[in-house]
């Protein structure tokens, strides 16, 4: 078995007479953002959505799912995606496989890495992939042992590690033994999903000292809806706790279809402005990622949804006159 570490201190945050220490943003808005878009987005748009981020510098970029169109039709295209992708070097397009038959599809694809998903929760279970907990871990066991003989990395999701829609709060425990489960069977990393986005600094918190007993913290990754307007403040918290990994999502794009009222994932321009204002480094242009935004949002008709990028917008705009006295 793989020994947690007990390491979780980090570069102390904020402190400038540090090393800038690195921080990983995994752009999970072409698939996690997209999945829950009610209009119809090409894959013309989400190819070059996916091209943006990696110019900006995102080197891990969440490109579809291979699900169950029936279920998830937004992401009926993810085979002429992964087709069609042009690929930037040093940069990774993981791919949501729930069963061998997405695996073997997203292989078929092209796809180098891959991710599975459960839940901390029962009915999030059933309602999401239509299976109980035990049940989805036994599907993904071929998954595993397929993507280890094909030498393709497996990233393993936690959905609901504080509350569930259905269920209401989850216990720290039930997660940490979902994400060790995961880690044991080969996961590099265990993504945390606040899937409705309910958690507080106080929650995540508690949950990440019940996984991090069980799961290297450097394994960790911290995946938060900002449904509550926490989001910010739970990378911020974790950042804390050692975590060095974030799902986010450009303009903050999406929602889950299985959690009535759950929004998108944090703002990826948000947690980048947070992370290098910890002395971190994200490797992304800041500004090439806010065009990014705003080159997405055009084409959905909407408004960033990014408190950073509608700052930083309203400042290339030019200064804000004084108010008359
Ligand atoms: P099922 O109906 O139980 O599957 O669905 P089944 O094995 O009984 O098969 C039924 C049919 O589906 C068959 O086709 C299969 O071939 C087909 P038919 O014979 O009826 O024509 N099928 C598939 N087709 C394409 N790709 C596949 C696949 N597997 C079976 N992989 C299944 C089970 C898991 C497929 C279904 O429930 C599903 O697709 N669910 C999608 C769930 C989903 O994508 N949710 C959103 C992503 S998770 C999320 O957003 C949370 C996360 O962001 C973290 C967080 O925020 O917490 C990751
Ligand atoms: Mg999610």
């Amino acid at each position: 078995m793989k020994e947690p570490t007990s390491d979780r201190t980090g570069d102390r945050a904020g402190d400038p007479t540090r090393r800038r220490s690195a921080a990983r943003i995994v752009e999970v808005g072409p698939r996690d953002g997209l999945q829950n878009e009610q209009q119809t987005v090409t894959t013309e748009t989400k190819l070059e959505l996916i091209d943006r981020l990696g110019a900006a510098g995102v080197t891990a970029i969440e490109a579809a799912s291979f699900v169950s169109p029936k279920w998830i039709p937004q992401m009926a295209d993810h085979a002429d995606l992964m087709r069609r992708l042009v690929r930037r070097p040093g940069v990774s397009y993981p791919v949501l496989t729930p069963n061998l038959k997405g695996f073997e599809g997203a292989l078929a694809a092209g796809a180098t890495e891959v991710a599975v998903f459960a839940s901390a929760s029962e009915s999030f279970s059933q309602k999401n992939i239509n299976c109980s907990i035990a049940e989805s871990i036994a599907r993904f066991e071929p998954v595993f042992d397929a993507a280890k003989a094909s030498g393709i990395a497996v990233r393993g999701y936690v959905s609901c590690v504080v509350d569930c829609p259905y269920e209401g709060p989850i216990e720290p425990q039930a997660v940490a033994d979902l994400a060790r489960a995961l880690y044991e069977r080969g996961a590099h990393e265990v993504s945390l999903g606040d899937t409705i986005g309910t958690g507080t600094p106080a929650t995540i918190e508690r949950m990440l000292d019940a996984v991090a007993r069980v799961v290297p913290i450097d394994r960790v990754a911290g995946h938060y809806h900002d449904t509550y307007g926490m989001a910010v403040a739970n990378v911020d918290a974790s950042w804390r706790f050692g975590v060095r990994t974030f799902d986010s999502s450009v303009s903050g794009l999406g929602g889950c279809p299985y959690a009535k009222g759950a929004t998108g994932n944090v703002a990826t321009e948000d947690v980048v402005y947070l992370l290098h204002g910890l002395g971190a480094d994200t490797g992304i242009d800041l500004d090439r990622l806010v065009d990014t935004s705003v080159w997405i949002s055009e084409r959905l008709g909407r408004a960033p949804g990014s408190r950073v990028t509608r700052a930083l917008l309203a400042k290339r705009s030019g200064p804000a006159t004084a108010p008359a006295a």
